[in-house]
């Protein structure tokens, strides 16, 4: 984690008493299987070097207190379902105080203060990150770490789910909680199987460019491309769309909606690209991968539209750089492309990536180098 734990130790020394411990979750990245998750698939996150800190000590009443730095505001909230607080960043930390709750644990009154420095909207799940951190702390302060690290994504998940309202999968989660130093993982969403892969491609490097565009929209998107997924899946009779293939698909294409059709194509080709990735960094061969990249993000743009014209146009400007491959990465609707790219092609991509979309859109994009780490922990 790059970021100062002082900070946060003298936050919370300016706001509560007492010996605070200090939990960190992180960021993540995602190689390739994006909307993969919820239906069943693989998807190959990774967790990375920006996240959540947060100093937490139990206060001994029966409500929260929680200062967020980044917004400079404090929340108080009860721990009972009708207690939900009004800011936004502290539904996060309730809907985690509940969800645990809800698993059995006595969760009690606490004094909190935390920052993070995972971009906001860059499809790196900030949000996976705080709810992580807090999910991780609480099984250490009120349930003797009892909860396994599975219920504890689940926790996360389950939060977007009943106190957010997006009806996410199990990747930023997952990532968060078991990230690895080096490594990235590749998970079956369906058994909950998963591998760790060391993640270092010799004479490459993996690089984020954030377009910094957010396309707030209005009617739930995310939850639209599952609701399409679910009904296709149903259309067939198999639990999810793992269970689907593209000549499946075809039989029923008069008897679904075109947008559907289209979804589902998608998910259905995800799923393949997802191995074939990890048949190809078995190899060694990152021309495969950069080339599924590619694909993900046409895909992602034509197929499941979620991407928009900020992203399509970095995509299209890293192939005329000579990237290995790019794509969106994350849910969609804006945030960064992720890049692998040769290293004697790294200075120029970021120089011609930050010129010529700042030519277009009047604003440079930020460029993250990816550094792979380890996931939710105790630091202090
Ligand atoms: C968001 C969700 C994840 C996953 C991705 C798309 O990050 O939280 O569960 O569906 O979008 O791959």
């Amino acid at each position: 984690m790059n970021m100062d734990i002082n900070q946060v130790k003298q936050a919370f020394a300016d706001h509560f008493e007492g010996k605070c411990a200090v939990y960190a979750s992180p960021g993540r990245i995602n190689l390739i299987g994006e909307h993969t998750d919820y239906n069943g698939g693989f998807v190959f996150p990774g967790a990375v070097d920006c996240g959540i800190v947060a100093a937490i000590l139990p206060n001994g009443l029966d409500k929260v207190r929680a200062y967020s730095i980044d917004m400079n505001e404090l929340a108080e909230f009860g721990l009972n379902e009708e207690d939900a607080p009004q800011q936004g960043w502290a539904k996060y930390i309730f809907g985690v105080c509940r969800e645990m709750a809800k698993l059995g644990v006595e969760v009690k009154g606490f004094d909190c203060a935390f920052a993070g420095d995972v971009p906001l909207g860059a499809g790196m799940s900030s949000s996976a990150a705080l709810e992580s951190t807090f999910a991780f702390a609480l099984n250490e302060l009120f349930a003797e770490g009892k909860i396994d690290k599975f219920a504890l994504a689940k926790v996360g998940q389950m939060t977007e789910h009943h106190y957010v309202g997006v009806n996410c999968g199990i990747m930023d989660q997952f990532a968060s909680v078991f990230g690895k130093k080096g490594n990235l993982m590749r998970l079956d969403c369906r058994s909950m199987e998963f591998e760790y892969f060391p993640f270092n491609p010799e004479g490459y490097k993996l690089l984020l460019v954030n377009s910094v565009v957010k396309h707030e929209l209005v009617d739930s998107p995310y939850n639209k491309r599952r609701e399409s997924c679910e009904r296709v899946a149903k259309h067939l009779g198999v639990e999810t769309l793992r269970d689907a293939e593209f000549e499946d698909l075809e039989r029923v294409k008069g008897e679904i909606s075109e947008e559907d059709y289209k979804r589902a194509k998608y998910v259905i080709g995800e799923k393949q690209r997802v191995l074939d990735v990890c048949d190809a960094l078995i190899k060694g061969d990152y021309e495969t991968v950069g080339q599924r990249m590619y694909q993900t993000h046409w895909g992602m743009s034509k197929d499941y539209e979620v991407s928009c014209e900020e992203l399509d146009f970095l995509a299209e400007l890293a192939e005329k750089c000579g990237v290995t491959g790019s794509r969106i990465m994350g849910g969609g609707f804006g945030g960064c492309t992720i890049n692998l790219v040769k290293e004697e092609l790294y200075d120029n991509f970021v120089a011609t990536a930050k010129r010529e979309f700042a030519a277009k859109y009047g604003h440079e994009p930020k460029i993250y180098d990816v550094v792979i780490s380890d996931g939710a922990r105790r630091l202090e």
